[in-house]
């Protein structure tokens, strides 16, 4: 892959009204999953890593897991820290050769925000590697909202991260939850279409387990470019697993059952590069 590639691809992308999916895996299994299922829809993948593994693995093991299995993948897989909280773990990343870091300094001021963000994207410059900012928040998890107006990213401070930090792509907060939410998110199609007129920088969108396939297609075409999914991966394998090893724990090895959990995991990313890829011409 060469230096800048995955920038280049997602302002085509935004152009285009396409989109990449973004999945987080946490091993060489849900990773094996992913390349499969990339090479059967014919389409580039992101590989992302949350902090956690990172802390666990490095972001060198992570680098050469990646690279490993490009080597026997058609399609780029592309290597990207996601929700990095830590200047210092986004500067490791890019040492080790991410595609792409993002730095959130979403819980943070804006002013801190911007200048965590500057830091990163000077960082990156050099090794042509893809920087994701984030303004407003992802509900779920830890992430506690009142009102709209503690989540819903303002056009005003999306306009100044960009102008200011020069991320290449902006994750803005418009509804969307982390996980499986009990009823479909509501998602601010209005403040997706002011933010999308704002910036030219392609959109990145989280929570992408409980947002319906509607939803994602009607967000490409306002600027989406790129789809985070993470936790559908994750409970699939974890369930997976669980069956496979029954109730016989003492005889249960882990090639034999990883051999029946890949091929699920993969049907469940497959299925959601497809939501993707499909983009009907009428929305
Ligand atoms: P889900 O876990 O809801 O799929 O969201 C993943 C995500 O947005 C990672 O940044």
């Amino acid at each position: 892959m060469k230096q800048g590639e995955l920038i280049t691809l997602l302002n085509t992308y935004r152009k285009e009204q396409k989109c990449i999916i973004g999945f987080n895996i946490n091993d060489i299994y849900d990773l094996q999953a992913v390349a499969l299922a990339a090479d059967e829809a014919n389409c580039p993948v992101m590989a992302m890593t949350y902090p956690p593994v990172v802390e666990l693995n490095s972001s060198f093991l992570c680098k050469k897991m990646v690279e490993g299995i490009q080597a026997k993948t058609k399609q780029p897989i592309y290597l990207h820290l996601d929700h990095s909280t830590s200047v210092d773990m986004c500067k490791q990343a890019i040492d080790d050769g991410y595609h792409s870091v993002m730095i959130d300094g979403s819980q943070k001021s804006l002013k801190e925000n911007i200048a965590m963000t500057k830091e990163v994207v000077r960082y990156a410059e050099s090794a042509g590697v893809l920087v994701e900012a984030e303004i407003g928040k992802i509900m779920g998890r830890d992430v506690v909202v009142k009102s709209d107006k503690d989540f819903l990213a303002s056009v005003e401070d999306v306009r100044a991260i960009v102008e200011e930090a020069n991320p290449h792509i902006m994750a803005v907060g418009i509804g969307t939850a982390h996980g499986f939410t009990p009823k479909a998110p509501k998602i601010h199609f209005d403040r997706l279409s002011e933010i999308a007129e704002a910036i030219s920088v392609p959109l990145v969108l989280h929570g992408g387990t409980g947002i319906p396939d509607a939803d994602i297609q009607r967000s490409i075409k306002i600027g989406v470019a790129k789809l985070n999914v993470g936790t559908i991966v994750h409970t699939t394998y974890m369930k997976e697993l669980y069956n496979a090893i029954g109730k016989d724990v003492n005889s249960a090895y882990p090639p034999y059952l990883m051999k029946d959990v890949i091929p699920t995991i993969k049907d469940v990313v497959l299925d959601r590069l497809n939501a993707v890829n499909f983009v009907p011409a009428n929305l």
